[in-house]
C-alpha cells in the first residue's frame, strides 16, 4: 500500500513538473499501481502512455499539458532505415542520454523513477529491459 501511494505521487510529481507554468488544462493523474517487472505492456500501460498514448503514437491525456510532443514511439525503426534502435531506446528510457539533442529533457528519467517499485538495481534493468521489448512491439512495419 505504502509503495503504492508513493509510485502515485511521483507520477502526480513527473505530471505536475511538465506542465508550463501558466497551466493549460489540468491534467488528470491516475492512480498508477505497482506493476509486473516481467510485462513491458502492463507497465508502458501504467508509466507510458499518459504521454504516449495507449497505442504509442504521443497521443495521450497528459501530451496537451506538455512544452514538447511526446514522442511517436511506434516509428522508431521507421525513422531508423528500418532496424529498431534497442540500444538508444534502452538508454533513452533509462535516463543514460539526453532524449533531445539541446535543451531540457521533458522525459521522465525512469532509472530513478523505477526503484522505487523494484527490490533490486537487476529488477530495474529488468524493467527497462522489457518495456524496451514492449515498444520494439509497437512498431509499424
Ligand atoms: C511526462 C510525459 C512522459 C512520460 C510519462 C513518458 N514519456 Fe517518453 N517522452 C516524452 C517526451 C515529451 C518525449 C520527447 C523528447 C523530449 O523532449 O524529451 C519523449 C521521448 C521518448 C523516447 C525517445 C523517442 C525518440 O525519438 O528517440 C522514448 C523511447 C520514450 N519517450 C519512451 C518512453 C517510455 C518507454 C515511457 C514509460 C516508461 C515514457 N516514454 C514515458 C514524455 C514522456
Amino acid at each position: 500500500m505504502a509503495i503504492r501511494i508513493v509510485t502515485l505521487f511521483m507520477i502526480a510529481f513527473v505530471l505536475y513538473a511538465c506542465m508550463p507554468a501558466s497551466a493549460q488544462p489540468a491534467v488528470k493523474t491516475v492512480p498508477v499501481s505497482p506493476t509486473s517487472a516481467a510485462s513491458g505492456e502492463q507497465m508502458f500501460k501504467s508509466y507510458c502512455a499518459p504521454c504516449h498514448g495507449l497505442d504509442g503514437k504521443g497521443a495521450g491525456p497528459a501530451a496537451a499539458a506538455m512544452k514538447r510532443n511526446p514522442a511517436n514511439l511506434t516509428e522508431l525503426s521507421a525513422h531508423n532505415g528500418g532496424k529498431f534502435p534497442e540500444m538508444k531506446i534502452f538508454s533513452t528510457i533509462k535516463g543514460d542520454s539526453d532524449v533531445a539533442s539541446h535543451g531540457s529533457r521533458d522525459m521522465p528519467v525512469w532509472g530513478t523513477l523505477l526503484p522505487s517499485v523494484s527490490s533490486s538495481q537487476g529488477e530495474v534493468q529488468l524493467r527497462v529491459s522489457n518495456l524496451t521489448g514492449y515498444v520494439k512491439s509497437i512498431q509499424v512495419k
